[in-house]
């Protein structure tokens, strides 16, 4: 917890030793006491004037088709809006200021004029409607998880983002939470070396059911939506989990009694120890059961430092800039600590420059299939197993 922080300083003095006896017996060359941490005055540079066509589909309960500010992107066109019911479809068109729909993601991906799509429907029907999306020559956003429960719909969404070689972005919030997008600056200037262990954890508490398009969500495993809790070592690290034990916890909400949700689950919160492909141990949760908690948080300690926030604390003496990309004027940051416009721009700065966005197929699948994994481990009382990878090509 942030309150709790024992900077390198204070723990060294409660040892006796100072920073420099306590490097030197380590044998370290001397860091700098407290690492600097510059903040740059940051000023959007447009990266071009074209304005790229996007269709937007879903306006569920979390109205997140309107959410992320595409419709305010000086880089984006809205061509047209889709939800299959007729209300929601008319407040997405509102939302978006958009004068065009379509009764479905199936008809709207017909239409020509239109380049990408951001898919914010329920997520069973993501990675279908994701391949969808790319058969009709577009690129997609989608939000979270890339699959439901399933390891093949994840292969078969890889060969069709394969084949069609269009881009793919899953719209992981916590990977732009200022904290995780710290890390991953800290991590990529060997401010932590390699990750000895991480910890990412998802509460939700839910005493009351969300609602869902046909219930997807009542009862469901927890650990099949992972990534808000896998970003903060994946999308940290751009390392693997490799095999998993996962423990379930029967908690006593009604949607999750026996024969009271289709996935027959019982588990209302998991907590999963994964294996890493850098021989690290990780654990990664998903609770429901808290009272009060609804929070996406995360913490790494490595070889040369650890973290939790944005406060570092190790040997690298000279901090990159810590903070998110400004965004374009007009881009709100949007909810999930500020993630939702870092992500569309993310999105859109990857189709203009044609380069692959930070939450790629590969990364998404390895946010989202351990969490499946590890619920298997679950039924199995914390059976270790093996996860598959995907691993791009190098
Ligand atoms: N932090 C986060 O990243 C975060 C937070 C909340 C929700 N989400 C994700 O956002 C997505 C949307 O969440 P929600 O609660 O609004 O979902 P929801 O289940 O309430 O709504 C889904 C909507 O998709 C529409 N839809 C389904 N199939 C369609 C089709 N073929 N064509 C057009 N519309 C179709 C439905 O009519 C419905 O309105 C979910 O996948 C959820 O996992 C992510």
């Amino acid at each position: 917890m942030p309150g709790h922080a024992v900077d390198r300083r204070g723990f060294l003095g409660q040892l006796g030793i100072g920073p420099l006896g306590a490097a030197m017996a380590a044998g370290l060359a001397v860091p700098g006491l407290a690492a600097e941490h510059p903040k740059p005055e940051a000023k959007y540079e447009p990266i071009s004037d074209r304005k790229v066509r996007v269709g937007i589909v879903g306006y569920g309960v979390c109205r997140f088709g309107a959410d992320f500010g595409f419709q305010d992107h000086p880089n984006v066109e809205i061509v047209a809006v889709s939800d299959l019911i007729p209300d929601r479809r008319e407040g997405l068109m509102k939302a978006c200021r958009c004068g065009k729909s379509y009764e479905s993601l199936e008809a709207l991906v017909k239409d020509p004029k239109i380049e990408a799509v951001f898919v914010a429907t329920d997520a069973p029907s993501h990675a279908r409607h994701c391949m969808e999306v790319l058969k009709h020559g577009k690129h997609v956003m989608t939000a979270v998880p890339a699959t439901w429960g399933s390891v093949e719909d994840g292969e078969m969404l890889l060969e069709t983002v394969k084949q069609t070689g269009l881009k793919y972005m899953m719209a992981e919030t916590s990977c732009y939470h200022a904290a995780c997008h710290a890390m991953r600056m800290v991590y990529r200037a060997g401010g932590f070396g390699r990750v000895v262990y991480s910890e990412g954890e998802y509460y939700h508490y839910l005493p009351k059911p969300i609602d869902s398009f046909n219930n997807w969500r009542l009862g469901s495993p927890p650990l099949w939506y992972p990534t808000h809790s896998t970003a903060y070592y994946v999308g940290v690290t751009g390392k693997r989990f490799t095999s998993v034990s996962c423990i379930g916890f029967r908690g006593t909400f009604p949607p999750y009694q026996p024969g009271a949700n289709k996935y027959n689950n019982r588990f209302t919160d998991e907590i999963a120890l994964f294996e890493t492909s850098e021989g690290g141990a990780s654990r990664m949760s998903m609770c429901t059961s808290v009272p009060g908690r609804v929070e996406e948080t995360g913490r790494i300690y490595g070889e040369r430092g650890w973290m939790e926030g944005t406060q570092y604390h190790g040997l690298l003496a000279r901090l990159p800039n810590l903070e998110r990309p400004p965004l374009p004027p007009g881009v709100p940051p949007g909810g999930h600590g500020g993630s939702h416009g870092q992500l569309t721009h993310e999105f859109i700065s990857a189709i203009l420059q044609d380069r692959q966005p930070l939450v790629n197929i590969y990364e998404a699948l390895a946010m989202t299939i351990p969490g499946i994994i590890a619920h298997r481990s679950a039924l199995k009382d914390g059976e270790t197993m093996k996860i598959p990878q995907f691993d791009p090509p190098t």
